[in-house]
């Protein structure tokens, strides 16, 4: 099969609620813009994908490969807001292969 038509699917928890999006490799720039094109959330993603601002945040369950290593920049900003022992990514960190295949983003709450 063609890398480029593998189907990549992620389970998303927003509100509670599960689904599953489907999706192909680098369909989308990262998995920031993917969630901002699946659900409408408000003030996602404020600082289009640079790592700053942090309203991107997601609780990411099993990533795989390449997906578990945060860039310098993405550390440093977590580190900023979110709490340790959680498995908080920013998703526009992310981008859409097949190391998020299979993987859990829960939508971080407000
Ligand atoms: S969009 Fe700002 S940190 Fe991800």
């Amino acid at each position: 099969m063609n890398d480029e038509r593998k189907e990549i699917a992620i389970t998303i928890i927003n509100a509670g609620e599960a689904h599953v999006v489907k999706t192909y490799l680098h369909q989308y720039r990262n998995l920031m813009v993917l969630l901002n094109n699946s659900i409408y959330l408000e003030n996602f993603g404020e600082c289009g994908g640079q790592g700053r601002c942090a309203t991107c945040m997601v609780k990411a369950v099993g990533l795989k490969g390449n997906a578990n290593v945060m860039e310098r920049n993405e550390a440093a900003t977590i580190g900023k807001a979110a709490l340790a022992d959680e498995p908080i990514r920013l998703s526009c960190q992310l981008l859409i292969n097949e190391d998020l295949n299979g993987a859990v983003i829960e939508i971080a709450g407000e």
